[in-house]
């Protein structure tokens, strides 16, 4: 047949060579049978043109969606396309979002499950700016990092992870010291997120495992989530919160594990407090910020975009600050304060992955922390991540079990991912 554009493209077509995006990465191998998957994922590596045999397969689809019936399909996309403020996907990397996000919501729906969407208090009084209170960045960190008091052993470990000289039994030794810590940090260690197969049953054999650099900071992460979780608030849906941040923790984690397992720790900490600085936001200046959660509701933006536009800055910037003061590794403070600007951080992967696992978690209804609408993915940020075509499916598959496990470990019960639903 030769070469014809995508957008002539059907699945059952057969390649006549190697498909190679423009960037030089490897796609898929003369002879592969598209599927109506393949062709979208196209178009977020840039691919304009693909040879075909004359030969072709029946059409074939990916599998699944035909477990389902139409009406539920119908509902799955309803459900995906208010989470998106009706506005249906404008680039590649979205469509493919919103493919695993309907899927996803027909497998819930048929099994009866609950989604997880949040609930935040907003008011709807008009937002009039000139009214509001206008704090800084600098202020808002400064009042956090005076409000905000943790453990003793919090500041031991990060004094250990800066000094050159500590070792990983004096990390394991300082962590050992503290009975809740111990225990949640074995509990992860134990978990799906390392499938490990005999059992780890000591903080030694947990930093043996792990490294002393990557136990200190998952010891800093959960003793800040300890910490923040028992400063109650009338704004916030904690569980809601804590939810949305397990799923991006997991997601971000299994995005990453593909090609840069040394990085695990680093996504999953970054996942479980990237939020934080809007947490702070919601607990300081709460008249602000309800305004903000209704104006951009009314205006179907993202948040992140309001908080820009009354503050001059996001949670992401102040998130990162605030991690800075409090001793987190820079590697760390830069993943949360860039995780809406992917592109601004040197090595944009990290950020890109955990901007990904973000929307992805709103898209799969796991929690809120408070936008309305999350912020779309381009394809520039697809590409930044590094994900094959098709990868979501396994990515969103992996993750299901994961949050359940994750979430009910932090919040210290059982969780089969059908209780504490927020509509
Ligand atoms: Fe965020
Ligand atoms: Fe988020």
């Amino acid at each position: 047949m030769g070469t014809v554009s995508i957008t002539q493209l059907k699945s059952g077509m057969i390649l006549s060579a190697d498909l190679i995006a423009p960037n030089g990465r490897f796609i898929l191998p003369r002879g592969a049978c598209l599927t109506s998957r393949n062709i979208m994922s196209l178009k977020i590596w840039g691919v304009a043109e693909v040879s075909v045999s004359d030969r072709s397969d029946p059409p074939r689809e990916d599998g699944d969606e035909f477990l389902y019936s139409t009406s539920v399909m119908e509902e799955a996309n309803d459900i995906v396309l208010r989470i998106f403020g009706g506005v249906p996907p404008e680039c590649g990397a979205m469509e493919e979002i919103h493919r695993v996000a309907i899927r996803e919501a027909a497998r819930s729906l048929t099994e009866n499950e609950a989604g997880h969407s949040g609930f935040f208090r907003s008011e709807n009084a008009p937002l009039s700016e000139a009214s509001l209170p206008k704090p800084s960045l600098e202020q808002l960190a400064a009042a956090e990092v005076r409000f905000v008091s943790f453990p003793d052993v919090y500041f031991r470990i990060s004094e250990a992870l800066q000094s050159p000289k500590s070792s990983i039994t004096h990390v394991a030794d300082l962590i050992s010291k503290d009975t809740a810590l111990t225990a949640t940090l074995l509990k992860l260690a134990n978990s799906a997120i390392y499938g490990v197969p005999a059992k780890v049953d000591s903080i030694q054999r947990a930093a043996a495992l792990i490294g002393g650099k990557a136990l200190s900071i998952l010891a800093l992460g959960v003793s800040a989530v300890q910490t923040f979780n028992s400063i109650p608030s009338d704004w916030v849906n904690m569980e809601s919160f804590w939810r949305h941040s397990v799923a991006v923790a997991v997601l971000g984690q299994i995005i990453s594990s593909r090609k840069h397992s040394r990085i695990i720790e680093r996504m999953f900490v970054g996942g479980i407090l990237h939020d934080i600085g809007r947490l702070v936001l919601l607990r300081h200046v709460p008249s602000v910020m309800n305004r903000a959660i209704a104006a951009a509701a009314a205006e179907k933006i993202p948040l992140v975009d309001m908080e820009r536009r009354i503050l001059g800055f996001d949670h992401g910037e102040l998130g990162g600050t605030i991690l800075e003061r409090w001793g987190f590794p820079r590697e760390l403070t830069d993943l949360v304060r860039f995780h809406h600007s992917p592109g601004e951080e040197t090595n944009s992967f990290p950020a890109a992955a955990l901007s990904m696992a973000d929307t992805l978690a709103a898209a799969l209804r796991q929690g809120s922390s408070g936008s309305p609408h999350p912020p779309s993915i381009s394809d520039e940020v697809w590409k930044m991540t590094d994900l094959s075509p098709g990868a979501l499916d396994s990515v969103v598959r992996q993750a299901r079990r994961q949050i359940a496990e994750i979430y009910s470990l932090f919040k210290g019960g059982d969780d089969d991912g059908k209780t504490g639903a927020h509509s």
